[in-house]
């Protein structure tokens, strides 16, 4: 794994985001694997301002996120629709069709994560995957467990997630209990992937990332698998290895 630290919050947006423009300047018509959450929104602040200063163009550009709420529609303002929306896609020149999430509303969830599988495939695959990581080490919402999902699936979310994103809720009571992902095989059949964290409560999950056996019990490990991950962490994330 390639790990690059800098020195904060900053610096890893900018490097991030000069990473997924320099991918889409050699390929026009990209495969962008997205994550949402805190830490890919100052990349999103800075990938909108290349665009408004004309330096990226996202015409061709083809998306897909990696997971959704389970039970809430693209209209909830704590959706991962909503989120991608207000934070991203209406600031840049990329084509509604091409912009693929979950739908958490679906009433044939396993078809629903078949015709995501599907709908990958069909684009060539993703080319850049970016993620960040949970305090447990999930990605998406790959939560630790004896056994990993390969494809894209219906995931109970554990305490610690509920408890991590209840911030954005009114009430614990509000987050949803279950989510749809993106398997971990899905996640490892792209090109290259890109991780970033930020700050000092990533940094003992960044540690066992970078240096801890590969469990299941810690589902970043398996990026030690993979053949071209970036991870760029801030100082304060890199503190503990
Ligand atoms: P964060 O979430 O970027 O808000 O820390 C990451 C995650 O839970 O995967």
């Amino acid at each position: 794994m390639n790990v690059v630290t800098v020195k904060n919050y900053h610096q890893l947006s900018v490097q991030a985001a000069q990473l997924v423009t320099d991918q889409i300047a050699k390929k026009r018509n990209t495969v962008l694997g997205l994550a949402t959450g805190q830490t890919p929104v100052g990349m999103y602040r800075e990938l909108v301002q290349k665009f408004q200063q004309g330096e990226i163009d996202f015409s061709q550009v083809v998306t897909f996120n990696l997971d959704e709420y389970y039970g809430l529609s693209p209209e909830h303002p704590q959706s991962y629709h909503y989120f991608m929306w207000h934070t991203f896609f209406r600031y840049i020149n990329i084509p509604t069709e091409n912009i693929h999430l979950l739908n958490g509303t679906a009433e044939d969830i396993t078809g629903e994560c078949q015709r995501y599988e599907d709908l990958i495939q069909q684009k060539g695959g993703i080319d850049l995957q970016i993620l960040g990581i949970g305090d447990n080490g999930h990605l998406g919402f790959n939560e630790p467990a004896i056994g990993l999902n390969s494809k894209t699936h219906l995931v109970n979310l554990s305490e610690e997630t509920i408890q991590a994103n209840s911030k954005y809720f009114n009430t614990i009571g509000e987050v949803p209990r279950q989510a749809l992902t993106m398997g971990i095989g899905t996640i490892m059949n792209a090109e290259k992937i890109i991780l970033l964290a930020s700050g000092l409560k990533k940094a003992h999950v960044i540690a066992r990332t970078i240096h801890g056996k590969v469990s299941t019990e810690v589902p970043a490990t398996v990026l030690q698998l993979h053949q071209d991950v970036t991870i760029i962490i801030d100082q304060e994330a890199a503190s503990e290895f």
